[in-house]
């Protein structure tokens, strides 16, 4: 993604190099420099040093320097431009255009008016009940400051935010609901838990009931900075400490990650009531090498491991598991055991996938079900990118399957064999003509665009990225607009973009486009045909009959036609 240089320009204009680089190094004033331990390499007496006159950062041992964006793509493992990207959200300077700007710099402010807020209502007489459950909890207050706890009072006056930001901003940011009289604060009589972004701005919240009232925690609905998928909470505290020690932990829970924080285990996130996602993982990569996932003793919580082995899988990381007595979280654990009973947890740490081969082996009561788990373990190893990798977990799952490591590598290598060669084959034959078909409907004029697409459907799409383009474009023909508008589009412009260079020599766009939409829509028959027959079930008068009949009938001679022009 291009960023314009007067993003950049501002970025450099706000950002301050002591403060970036003195969230996640600690820095001591020397002279007219600062000086701490370099994170870039390990020692003991600090040779790394910043000069904010000059806008750097150099260590006189390994020799990194650079400017803030050095620092922030060699820390964080980004990019140019998303080390901009990076800045840019953290000191809310926006890099999409002018409308929007304003209104997630909005949305922005109104959650820490919002966190001041709470935080106040908490220290108030009328958080007295919020404050005794911390304390019936064991949760002192600077444990609570430190993480920003507050309190959601029984009422906030939406007036004074209304005034200032209106009814739009209001809604939008998803802390205010419209209800029978009015606007009101969505969160009510809970503690209240700020979500805050890997930059350390406020995108949310999450509210613990106290009365024991459902839902137990209540969070900010989805919004464009609210995503579940992505956020973490507490990386933009332990992101330094995670980087240090290269190790993670992932929690459960809100209270399981400031019990961890308070016992010195720094480097601890949890997800938010999901389980974790490749987004997830792909952020923990940035700082981590090792990530520890801590669940609790019971069926649900192997339960939970298992389900994040293909996340794990698809990213190519390998994560271990620690499970804690039946019963405990990582809160109570800590809590009543101490420090080196919970050390001695994260040492039983086991690897996810061999945890995964020894449950199903366990569970493997006769030679019929071995060969069942036996299959679905196969099924995950091929999945293993990393040659080496995937020869030490077939080794171990041989054996402790008893049977041949060299059958099954062979096994394994011939199953992956078959699907790479089926995978391409079909990419071979549906995939390059949604794409061609994309890349010509570009080139047509809207109007005739718009009536090409009329009778596809999205499902018809095999290739994800198509599919998505395709969704942009419908959306984008309702507004009104040519394609190309959409290779500024955050999500699918470059690819969008790629697919659009990547096709020459086609003279009749219009020709090329409809004999790719045949294509594309021969490929779907078959969902075509599942789907009418379920309709015909279900139909319900004569005239819903005939009409699907006659569907039925377009289909079938559309086969015809397609298999007299293939022979
Ligand atoms: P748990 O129910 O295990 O809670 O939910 P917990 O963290 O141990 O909470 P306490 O100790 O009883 O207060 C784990 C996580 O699942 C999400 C929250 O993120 C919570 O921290 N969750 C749970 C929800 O989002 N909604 C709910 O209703 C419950
Ligand atoms: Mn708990």
């Amino acid at each position: 993604m291009m960023i314009p240089q007067s993003v950049v320009d501002e970025v450099l204009d706000s950002a301050d190099i002591l403060d970036v680089v003195g969230e996640v190094v600690k820095l001591k004033k020397a002279g007219t420099r600062y000086k701490g331990l370099c994170p870039f390499h390990s020692e003991k007496t600090p040779s790394f040093t910043v000069t904010p006159e000059k806008n750097l950062f150099h260590c006189f041992g390994c020799g990194a320097g650079g400017n803030i964006f050095t620092f922030v793509s060699r820390f964080h493992n980004l990019g140019f431009p998303d080390a901009v990207m990076f800045l840019a959200e953290r000191y809310g300077i926006s890099v999409t255009m002018s409308e929007e700007q304003g209104k997630s710099r909005d949305i922005a402010t109104l959650h820490e008016e919002i966190l001041t807020e709470t935080k106040r209502r908490l220290i108030s007489p009328e958080g007295k009940e919020a404050r005794e459950y911390l304390k019936k909890r064991e949760f002192s207050s600077d444990l609570a400051e430190e993480f920003g706890i507050g309190y959601f009072p029984q009422k906030i006056d939406p007036q004074p935010y209304m005034k200032k930001y209106g009814r739009e901003i209001l809604y939008s940011s998803g802390l205010f609901v419209e209800g029978r009289y009015g606007a009101r604060m969505r969160f009510f009589n809970r503690l209240s838990f700020p979500i805050r972004s890997i930059t350390g701005r406020v995108v949310g919240f999450s509210g613990r009931s106290l009365d024991g009232s459902n839902p137990k925690y209540m969070n900010s609905p989805e919004t464009e900075a609210f995503k579940k998928r992505e956020l973490l909470y507490n990386i933009d505290m332990a992101k330094a400490s995670i980087k240090q020690s290269e190790v993670c932990i992932v929690t459960e829970g809100y209270f399981d990650v400031m019990r961890l924080q308070e016992k010195g285990f720094t480097n601890s996130v949890a997800t938010m009531g999901t389980s974790l996602t490749k987004e997830h993982v792909n952020l923990l990569k940035r700082y981590a090498s090792e990530i520890i996932l801590l669940f609790d003793g019971d069926d649900a919580g192997t339960k939970a491991a298992f389900k994040s082995l293909d996340v794990f899988l698809e990213s190519n990381f390998f994560p271990y598991v620690a499970f804690l007595p039946k019963g405990s979280d990582p809160d109570t654990y800590l809590f009543e055991n101490g420090k080196d009973a919970f050390n001695r947890v994260l040492e039983n740490k086991r690897d996810l996938l061999i945890f995964t081969a020894d449950m199903m082996r366990r569970k493997a009561s006769d030679f019929n079900r071995k060969m069942k788990y036996l299959e679905a373990l196969k099924e995950k190893v091929m999945r293993i990118r990393d040659p080496y990798r995937k020869d030490h977990y077939v080794e171990q799952i041989a054996s402790r399957f008893e049977v041949d490591a060299d059958i099954m590598k062979k096994d394994v290598d011939l199953s992956i064999a078959k699907t790479t060669l089926r995978k391409t084959e079909t990419s071979r034959i549906s995939y390059i003509c949604e794409r061609e078909f994309i890349a010509s409907l570009a080139q047509l004029p809207e109007d005739v665009g718009h009536r090409l697409i009329e009778d596809l459907r999205e499902d018809f799409f095999h290739d994800p990225v198509v599919k998505k383009i395709f969704q942009k474009v419908v959306e984008l023909f309702d507004r009104g607009g040519n394609i190309e508008v959409l290779v500024n589009d955050q999500e699918i412009g470059e690819d969008l973009a790629s697919l659009l260079v990547q096709q020459e020599g086609v003279e009749d766009h219009y020709r090329a486009a409809m004999e790719n939409r045949e294509r594309i829509i021969r490929n779907a028959m078959p969902e075509l045909r599942k789907d009418l027959t379920k309709k015909l079930s279900s139909a319900k008068n004569k005239d819903e009959i005939i009409e699907l009949l006659k569907l039925q009938d377009k289909l079938i001679r559309n086969e015809i036609v397609d298999r007299n022009t293939e022979v």
